[in-house]
């Protein structure tokens, strides 16, 4: 269970600036559960994301992982539980590595796992992942990650991001995902939003998303969120893939 206790956070407190984002948010997530956050423009979707990958500190409140307290951990203690998705590739993997590299670099957080494999067989098992997504992706496995479009190189990274969690004896960990579709056209976002579901069934993946798209949300979440005045202002249940259309929300986002 991962869940959220009374997060606060105001930007530039005491200036004329001041901006309070997140006012006493609470948050419970299930082990497995495909949570789809929704929000306007500035309605502090990432701000929320960064507070539970700590790359921003809370004012006030606690991020908890089946009882573990993450907030008080390192940011590199704090890596073997949270996997931030970002819209920007740059962000995500390093650019010169090789698919092969990226994924190589992933593991080694693993220790027991990188030396049970020889490169012939490690290559060969990337491959086998790499076909499963029937994307021709094995092909490119010696390519470098700034040569791959932008749909590949976000669904490698969330493969990657599955491959580790998988490995980890962490598998309680979360993946977050911030608009990682918001730079690709139309038809790849369709084909990442596609693989990224499969990944986080088939991986049984605790998953927070954020996304401006209504249709998508109610296609794909278990369950969608809407982020609003700092606060969380919608919050149902989607399963089954009943995909109920969820149109009305448009009002509360926009
Ligand atoms: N480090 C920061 N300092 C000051 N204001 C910030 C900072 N980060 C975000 N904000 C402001 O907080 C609000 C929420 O931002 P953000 O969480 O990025 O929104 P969203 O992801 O929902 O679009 C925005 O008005 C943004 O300008
Ligand atoms: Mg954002």
């Amino acid at each position: 269970m991962f869940r959220l206790e009374s997060i606060s956070k105001t930007f530039s407190p005491g200036t004329p600036r001041q901006l309070t984002v997140l006012d006493n948010v609470n948050l419970e997530i299930e082990k497995g559960e495909f949570v789809i956050l929704l929000g306007s423009n500035g309605a502090g979707k990432s701000t929320l994301l960064r507070i539970i990958s700590g790359d921003i500190k809370p004012d006030s409140g606690r991020v908890l992982l089946n009882g573990v307290e993450l907030t008080g951990l390192s940011p590199h203690e704090r890596a073997d539980y949270i996997y931030l998705i970002n819209q920007l590739r740059e962000k995500n993997l390093v650019s010169i590595l090789t698919v092969l590299e990226a994924f190589a670099l992933a593991m080694s957080r693993n220790k027991s796992f990188i030396h049970l494999i020889n490169r012939r067989d490690w290559e060969k098992h990337v491959k086998t992942l790499l076909a499963s997504l029937k994307q021709g992706l094995e092909n490119h496995v010696n390519d470098q990650i700034w040569s791959l479009s932008g749909g590949e190189h976000q669904i490698i990274t969330i493969l990657i991001a599955a491959e580790m969690i998988r490995n980890s004896d962490r598998a309680d960990s979360i993946l977050l995902l911030d608009e990682h579709l918001a730079h690709l056209d139309p038809n790849s976002s369709k084909t990442v939003m596609a693989l990224t579901s499969e990944l986080v069934k088939q991986y049984a993946l605790t998953t927070l998303m954020v996304t401006h798209h209504i249709q998508v949300a109610s296609q794909y979440g278990d369950r969608v969120l809407v982020l609003k005045d700092g606060a969380i202002k919608y919050d149902v249940k989607n399963k089954n893939g009943e995909g109920k259309p969820l149109q009305h929300l448009s009002d509360i986002i926009s």
